[in-house]
């Protein structure tokens, strides 16, 4: 029987898939981690393991992506459950959630909102980080299968009944909600933002596995973040939003900022650049 050492090095799958790749495939296959592979390079195969692994491979060659076969996907210090319904967290929104956090416990904000939630991976990190701080939390998202993917995360961290998961568009599920006179509210977003043409251009990983209603938005990208700005103000008396953070797309920057400056004329912005030096995160403050 082949080793993990002698797959490992077999040209016709080392040739056509990242080495990376196929470690976490045999680490699925095999129902270990990846530490587990490269540790023990001798272990044997077995024919069930094998039969598995080469359908796995099979699907990883017709570009579906290793998060999506495997069913999970790291982010920040977390793992978090994945399928077709939800957007696989991408490490540039894990310096949204960083940020979100600085703003959360610098401005002794009480109530977080994460609109667009998908897999739940923003809210929950942010609760599990903050755990000891008394702040109420809600991820909305208009896709209930996502958010079925958000609650069973949510359970996985013992956070199931300190955020609560509500389906609906945007900020509207909130809208005949009494929040008491003390609330001082943060909302972060990663909505959809792709415009048409970079949406048409992504890997067929994206487009053929991941739900397009989580990645595109009419209007270049930013019909998504329009509506949540017109929905704030009209939100702003009940809901008493201190700080929003958004993440977009880079050229889109001096566009939101437009958008920014004719809703809200008086808020401080902040525009961040991500690991790649790209601009991808804009704070505001009202
Ligand atoms: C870019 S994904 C972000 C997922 C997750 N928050 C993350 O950062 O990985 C956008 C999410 O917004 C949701 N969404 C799209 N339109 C929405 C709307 N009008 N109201 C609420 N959620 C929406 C999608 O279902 C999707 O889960």
């Amino acid at each position: 029987m082949p080793s993990i050492n002698d797959f490992l090095n077999t040209p016709v799958f080392s040739s056509s898939i990242a080495r990376i790749d196929l470690e976490l495939l045999l680490a699925h296959a095999l129902k270990k981690n990846r530490e587990f592979i490269l540790a023990h390079p001798e272990r044997e195969i077995t024919k069930r393991e094998g039969a598995f692994l080469l359908k796995i491979i099979a699907q990883r060659k017709k570009h579906k992506s290793i998060a999506h076969i495997i069913a999970k996907k790291d982010f920040c210090d977390l793992t978090f459950k994945v399928n077709r319904h939800t957007l696989i967290p991408r490490p540039e929104t894990e310096l949204l959630v960083g940020e979100s956090e600085k703003k959360i416990k610098t401005q002794k904000l009480n109530t977080v909102i994460d609109i667009g939630t998908g897999s739940g991976n923003i809210i929950i990190t942010l609760a599990k980080h903050l755990k000891n701080k008394k702040i109420n939390y809600f991820g909305i998202d208009i896709s209930s299968k996502a958010l079925s993917v958000a609650r069973c995360n949510a359970k996985k961290y013992n956070l199931n009944k300190k955020i609560k998961f509500i389906t609906g568009n945007l900020l509207t599920p909130l809208s005949k909600k009494n929040f008491s006179q003390k609330t001082k509210t943060f909302i972060v977003a990663n909505l959809p933002y792709l415009s048409k043409e970079i949406y048409s251009a992504c890997a067929p990983d994206v487009k053929n596995y991941e739900p397009k209603s989580a990645l595109y938005s009419s209007q270049e990208g930013l019909n998504h973040y329009k509506k949540l700005f017109q929905q704030i103000i009209f939100l702003q008396a009940q809901l008493n939003i201190k700080n929003i953070l958004i993440e977009f797309s880079p050229e889109q920057k001096k566009k939101l900022l437009f958008l920014i400056e004719n809703f809200f004329p008086n808020a401080k912005k902040q525009f961040i650049k991500d690991l790649a030096g790209k601009w991808r995160i804009c704070a505001i403050e009202l």
